[in-house]
């Protein structure tokens, strides 16, 4: 019997009270079963930065934010599927990841757990990456469905945002982790969207997940995130987690009596966790459980995305990679510990963190380490040969439940300018969950990379690429602008006289609701930019190497209503090195509200140095449309395809007549 069936067949002989019953989770992070019909429990643990529990061992990952910067399917997949392989070795059934609310604003604490800026990019990622965790018989989780880009009182902040903006920024990832990758679950988020609670909302839970993307999975709550019972049930959400509250037994029987919803309703939601169930015991009976303790490769997968993801924003006269031997005073509050993670639900303890300090030293003994605590900071920087200033935030000021700021704290600050001044060389490294103001030092000193957090292993990662035994090849998922308010979304985004950050707030529903408006609509991000021509500090997709390519060749073919891209690179230095070319799409002029330029596709190869690649990008008709009069349409005229190696890099360019088209998203997003 089939996993569909069988959930039928154990449905009809439930009683009602074991139906409501299913309905709520219990404790913390587990489904109920039905015992008496062999239904059993599933597990559930988070999840962002690979397994999250207090008693198993698991590899700390870096950050979802530096798996974005990796741009690279296949790291995705990796990470995927070794998060999922923990997840089954330790006998849980269900990731509570991955997170893809778009960064909207660089204070969100939860940055870091998400998929950088762009809609297009956070959905190539996602697909590969829930695809790499169900192969190894567990469920993944997409979450926060949706809107909740920001995580100050995040109970009580209503996104208010248009149509076309959610259809193509905010909804875009979870329709592809629905369509294009089969995720058997989804989260909703705490906030309000468009003044209805998201996991209460009928018109984004039946009418568009349920009834329009033909989800076949469960959809549980965020926990504790559901208030009112008769709009949470009519949602269509199946599951509220962690226990009943809006889901209590006799609430659900006086919505039956006032006929609220029917006992059918109740049926359809249990059918869900049923279904879930024993599709999970089909999966995990055809996929072999690894059954080992920890797995030693996944420290390899953690290692090969911190070297993908780690960004190289400045390089002033190639002052990296380093030579051996060279004396270096390595200060700043990220040098040892370094931080490995955020804080809140995604923070897995590492079993075995590698701060910077202790990188250096191990690939390459021949460093001399000096520290602040050996003569003093001034001291130190004055003898050494390069000043590695770490920089960032950390668990308790950058996580969930709160906001950070733009800017680093002052001593920071105050602290790298120190070193530009004193030492003969400043190498800056930021560890931060996203971008950080770097306006004001950016150009005193040498080198900047961008760690974001890098899980247990990736400060060696950083260390193989200052003494250039990795090349770098991350590259921005974010914008970096000079000032918080150059960010189209950053003002305003806190009710008037708010303070940022406070003590965490989980779940609480203390201060009146407040509105964000996302008036900015779909010019987020570097679309804002490109559209008021603001040139950023650093541009989304920007990210340098030790080596360099050249582009050529470039030809834009029409397949059906795709678009097939090709072009090569070449690496014209002595490394060789991964680059990340990027493909845009400018539409015709005059198209009044339509964005300069948006990333339609993107690919990621090893280029042997002296040699050229191939680089082939199928662009998909749904990055090409537009969420106009309520369907998805392709306006008719002559657009600009750009190849590039950022956003504001731009080294080929094609034309390319187009058709008015309607396009049907029938099978695939991407
Ligand atoms: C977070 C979710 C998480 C859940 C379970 C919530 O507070 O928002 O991301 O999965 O807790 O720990």
């Amino acid at each position: 019997m089939n996993a569909g069936a069988r959930a039928a067949e154990q449905l009809g002989r439930m009683t009602f009270e074991e139906k409501i019953d299913l309905l709520s989770g219990v404790e913390n992070m587990y489904t109920k079963g039905v015992p008496r019909l062999g239904v059993r429990r599933l597990r559930m643990a988070d999840a962002s930065m690979g397994l999250r529990d207090e008693v198993i061992e698991a590899t700390a990952f870096p950050a979802s934010i530096a798996l974005a910067a990796t741009w690279s399917r296949d790291r995705a997949r990796d990470y995927g599927a070794a998060v999922g392989e923990e997840f089954r070795t330790a006998g849980i059934d269900v990731v509570l990841g991955p997170g893809v609310n778009l960064y909207r604003v660089h204070q969100c604490g939860r940055n870091f757990e998400y998929l950088g800026e762009d809609p297009w990019l956070a959905a190539s990622l996602v697909v590969p990456y829930i695809r790499g965790v169900q192969e190894k018989g567990v469920a993944a989780t997409v979450k926060h469905f949706v809107c909740n880009n920001t995580d100050w009182h995040r109970c009580v902040s209503n996104s208010i945002v248009d149509e076309r903006t959610l259809r193509e920024l905010y909804f875009l990832p979870f329709e592809a982790a629905v369509r294009d990758a089969s995720v058997l679950c989804m989260m909703t988020s705490y906030n309000l969207v468009n003044g209805e609670y998201a996991g209460e909302s009928r018109r984004l839970l039946s009418d568009l997940v349920l009834d329009e993307w033909r989800f076949g999975g469960l959809i549980m709550s965020d926990w504790g995130g559901l208030w009112n019972p008769a709009p949470a049930i009519t949602s269509g959400l199946h599951l509220e987690m962690p226990e009943a509250k809006a889901f209590d037994a006799a609430a659900i029987r006086t919505m039956i009596e006032e006929g609220v919803i029917s006992q059918a309703d109740v049926d359809a939601r249990a059918l869900r966790l049923l279904e879930l169930t024993a599709r999970i015991e089909e999966l995990q009976l055809e996929i072999p459980n690894p059954n080992r303790g920890r797995i030693e490769e996944h420290a390899g997968v953690a290692l090969e995305v911190a070297r993908e993801g780690i960004v190289l924003l400045k390089n002033g006269e190639g002052v990296l990679p380093l030579e051996a031997g060279t004396t270096i005073a390595a200060v700043g509050p990220a040098v040892d510990p370094t931080p490995t993670s955020g804080g809140g639900a995604a923070a897995v303890k590492p079993v075995d963190p590698v701060s910077i300090a202790e990188a250096v030293i191990a690939v390459c003994p021949d460093t001399c380490l000096l520290r602040e605590a050996d003569g003093g900071t001034d001291e130190a920087l004055s003898k050494a040969d390069a000043a590695l200033v770490c920089v960032g935030f950390n668990g308790e000021r950058e996580r969930e439940g709160c906001d950070r700021p733009y800017a680093l704290p002052a001593d920071q600050v105050e602290l790298i300018r120190r070193a530009a001044a004193t030492a003969r060389r400043t190498i800056v490294v930021v560890v931060a969950g996203g971008g950080v103001e770097m306006t004001d030092w950016a150009d005193e000193v040498d080198a900047i990379l961008h760690l974001w957090y890098p899980g247990e292993i990736g400060a060696r990662a950083l260390a193989e690429i200052l003494y250039g035994e990795v090349n770098p090849s991350g590259k921005l998922p974010v914008s970096i602008e000079r000032r918080s308010r150059e960010r189209a979304s950053s003002p305003n985004y806190l009710p008037s006289g708010a303070e940022l950050y406070e003590k965490p707030d989980y779940v609480s529903q203390d201060p009146p609701p407040y509105e964000v408006r996302y008036a900015e609509g779909v010019f987020a991000g570097y679309r804002h930019l490109d559209a008021l021509e603001i040139e950023p500090l650093f541009a989304f997709g920007h990210g340098l190497s030790y080596t360099s390519y050249t582009y050529g060749h470039l030809r834009v073919e029409p397949e059906g209503e795709r678009l097939v891209v090709t072009f090569t690179v070449t690496n014209d230095g002595d490394r060789d090195g991964k680059e990340t070319a990027q493909v845009y799409l400018k539409p015709p002029a005059p198209l009044a509200d339509s964005v300069p330029r948006r990333l339609v596709g993107f690919a990621k190869h090893l280029v042997p140095s002296g040699n050229s690649v191939e680089y082939r990008v199928e662009v998909s008709p749904r990055a090409i449309a537009s969420w106009v009069e309520g369907g998805w349409r392709r306006p008719a005229g002559r657009y600009t395809v750009e190849v590039g190696a950022s956003s504001r890099d731009v080294r080929l360019e094609a034309e390319v007549e187009l058709a008015e088209a309607r396009i049907k998203t029938d099978g695939r997003v991407l």
